[in-house]
């Protein structure tokens, strides 16, 4: 092994030689699967009590992502067996009508989780709708009761990319106790209850946000690094400690040639196929860069993704279980 093979192994397996955070899998396919087999066994024990849980899910207007996203999410409602009624509204809808559906789907006993596709139309207030939701059908976990109990240590619904990306750490990370965790983001969908979460997990948070001075400094003491910003390749090898753990839920389309060539390299296969169609989907983490320093680093896309729409699905089981008790 030449000698910039070995110091790049040393760097990116730091802890491993530390002791602390290596010696462990990590591997967010696994953690899917474990989710969706905890779900489908949820699903399993609720059609023995003829309680087979339903998920509605409204979707308004056209975008395409939220299409996307919709759609990936009735699949996987379809693979578990979990009912879905999906509900289509125009781009022009009132925020009374989304007002009314949603009280007619928290009134429908069939019902056990309500979820409404985000971005709203500017005409409707998206805090309107996520407050009209009851708080045990709000399978987002956006609800300020849910958000409250979430603070409080409490039982209640939590936002699914979080919780899903604290699966994916306690089952592939020996200890989190006492972990350095750097929050990149503080967002209400992803960076404030990740917050909340590592912190009930016992490690010590800091959240850097846009006004942060020299975040890259404070990113430099992380054990743990969770980005979700929207900032194609923000994160590079340069913000991380060696052997740190990095998920990134960020995820960009990226037009720029420059920055194409940049995260990818001028001789790959992603960059290629980056100038056949104009197009990529890149994180918030410059992955090659940050892969020579950091023990682990989520992809994207195939990265966290997934995970959010298996937790989904168990806090729709989540749903259903307590409305049956
Ligand atoms: N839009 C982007 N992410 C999400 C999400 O997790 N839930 C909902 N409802 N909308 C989104």
């Amino acid at each position: 092994m030449s000698i910039s093979l070995l110091v790049s192994a040393v760097l990116r397996y730091g802890d491993f030689f530390g002791g602390t955070l290596m010696g462990s899998r990590w591997s967010t396919k696994d953690t899917v699967s474990h989710l969706m087999d905890q779900a489908r066994q949820g699903v399993a024990w609720l059609k023995e009590r003829s309680s087979a849980p339903h998920l509605a899910v409204i979707i308004v207007g056209d975008d395409p992502a939220s299409h996307v996203y919709v759609r990936r999410k009735v699949e996987a409602c379809s693979e578990l067996g979990v009912k879905s009624t999906r509900i289509d509204l125009p781009e022009d809808v009132t925020e009374s009508e989304m007002l009314d559906e949603v009280k007619r789907l928290n009134q429908d006993d069939d019902v056990d989780g309500i979820l409404v596709q985000l971005p709203l139309p500017s005409q409707v207030s998206a805090n309107a709708v996520i407050e009209a939701i009851d708080p045990d059908k709000d399978v987002d976990g956006f609800h300020p009761v849910n958000v409250g109990r979430l603070a409080l240590g409490q039982a209640g619904l939590f936002p699914c990319t979080p919780v899903g990306v604290m699966a994916l750490m306690k089952q592939s990370l020996p200890e989190l106790k006492g972990k350095h965790a750097v929050v990149i983001g503080r967002s209400a969908i992803v960076g404030k209850p990740m917050a909340h979460l590592l912190l009930h997990a016992h490690c010590s948070v800091t959240i850097i946000h846009s006004r942060t001075p020299n975040p890259q400094s404070i990113c430099q003491l992380a054990d743990i690094v969770v980005v979700a910003v929207g900032r194609p390749g923000l994160v590079d090898g340069s913000w991380l400690k060696p052997g740190a753990v990095v998920v990134d839920v960020g995820i960009n389309e990226i037009k720029d040639k420059e920055l194409a060539r940049r995260l990818f390299g001028e001789d790959s296969k992603k960059y290629a196929r980056f100038m056949r169609s104009g197009r990529a989907l890149v994180g918030d983490v410059d992955y090659r860069s940050a892969l020579g320093v950091a023990a682990w680093v989520t992809p994207v896309p195939g990265g966290v993704g997934r995970l959010t729409i298996a937790q989904l699905m168990l806090n729709c089981v989540t749903a259903a279980k307590r409305r049956l008790s």
